[in-house]
């Protein structure tokens, strides 16, 4: 356990608190590898919990499935009460196809009953949209997650990879209470208008990814130690590890003068983007989750905050920083509510 105390914040303004960081727990059953020991990971959530990091961040599409089933078996044993559970619906899995992203009414309905059961919880604190579905009017997808929370199925609801307009039409039908979007010193493009929007709004923000995918916290070190099926190695800044080896360099220079790791400053980087932003770093390693709790601890003055970020801004960094980003979701817009025929065309 980690003796400083992690401060509770209001996410958004619908009423949710939630511990100023989160704990992204993907990593622990999918695509960074293999899945990595179920009672190693049980126990790391617990350290976690006992630690005041209450914010579990998940989805039914990581393993599939079985990152949830992870965190139900987590919540055994009396620690339910103590956390606020994030999950998301929205990558639709059918048989012989690819996935789709899907936000069909009866879909979100069935994807939330789906989880509620693998957490094995009778509520999910926070329901994300975990990608927009750009064939359905957000309108029709947030009048499903309405009901769920009329149900008391889900308390808050949340878009992830939404641009502004589909937030605010979002927003138009049911509060929003969280936006996530990837938020590193090298992923800030939510900060041109999606940002502005959340806060005009009232809506909180949760950086994922804000240690780059471990990228600057490990540089080209972890690159090169990446295991077979780690998904990380057919990301476009992950194959210009020559190139972008250098903002993880300087980041890291500049840590050992602060005297914390890279991956604290990195983390603090994203810490001070206001009281209205908590992000959800992934560890599978304690050693890892207690310099990232200590890492909310890590004071930058805005002289420091300018250099850090002149490391790792857009014209020096190469490469997409997701690996579909053109496929499905750079510009997550839904047709407007009177195109709408009760069905995808
Ligand atoms: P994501 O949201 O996609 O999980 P992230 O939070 O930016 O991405 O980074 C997660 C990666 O950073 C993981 O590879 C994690 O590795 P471990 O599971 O081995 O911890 C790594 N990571 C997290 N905290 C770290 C730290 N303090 N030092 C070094 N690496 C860290």
């Amino acid at each position: 356990m980690v003796s400083s105390k992690v401060p509770q914040v209001k996410l958004g303004s619908q009423g949710l608190v939630v511990s100023a960081q989160g704990l992204g727990c993907m990593g622990m059953s999918a695509h960074y590898g293999p899945a990595k020991p179920e009672a190693e990971m049980i126990d790391l959530i617990h350290q976690a919990i006992d630690s005041g990091i209450t914010f579990l961040d998940t989805s039914d599409f990581y393993g599939p499935h079985t990152n949830e089933i992870l965190i139900g078996k987590a919540l055994k044993g009396g620690y339910r009460e103590k956390v606020q559970i994030a999950t998301k619906f929205g990558v639709r899995l059918m048989d012989g196809k690819p996935p789709e992203v899907c936000g069909d009414p009866d879909y979100v309905r069935e994807a939330c009953e789906a989880s509620l059961k693998r957490l094995d919880i009778d509520y999910i604190d926070l329901l994300y949209a975990h990608r927009i579905d750009t064939r359905i009017p957000i309108e029709i997808t947030m009048e499903a997650l309405k009901k769920l929370v009329e149900e008391g199925k889900v308390k808050y609801i949340g878009l992830s990879e939404a641009c502004a307009e589909t937030i605010r039409r979002a927003h138009a039908v049911f509060p929003i209470t969280a936006i996530q979007h990837e938020w590193s010193l090298w992923s800030r493009d939510l900060e041109d208008d999606i940002a502005p929007t959340c806060r005009e709004l009232g809506i909180g923000i949760v950086p994922y990814s804000p240690l780059g995918r471990g990228f600057l916290a490990g540089g080209p070190t972890l690159v090169e130690s990446l295991p077979e099926g780690d998904t990380r190695k057919e990301y476009p800044r992950f194959k210009n590890v020559e190139h972008n080896k250098t903002v993880f360099e300087r980041v890291n220079e500049m840590a050992a003068k602060k005297g914390c790791t890279a991956a604290q400053l990195a983390l603090a980087w994203v810490h001070h983007q206001g009281s209205d932003v908590v992000p959800i770093p992934g560890t599978t390693k304690l050693k890892n989750l207690k310099q990232n709790i200590e890492a909310l601890f890590v004071k930058l003055t805005p002289a420091e905050m300018a250099e850090l970020e002149s490391y790792a801004s857009s014209d020096v960094v190469k490469g997409d920083r997701h690996v579909y980003m053109q496929r499905t979701w750079l510009n997550s817009s839904t047709p407007p509510l009177s195109s709408w025929k009760g069905k995808v065309n």
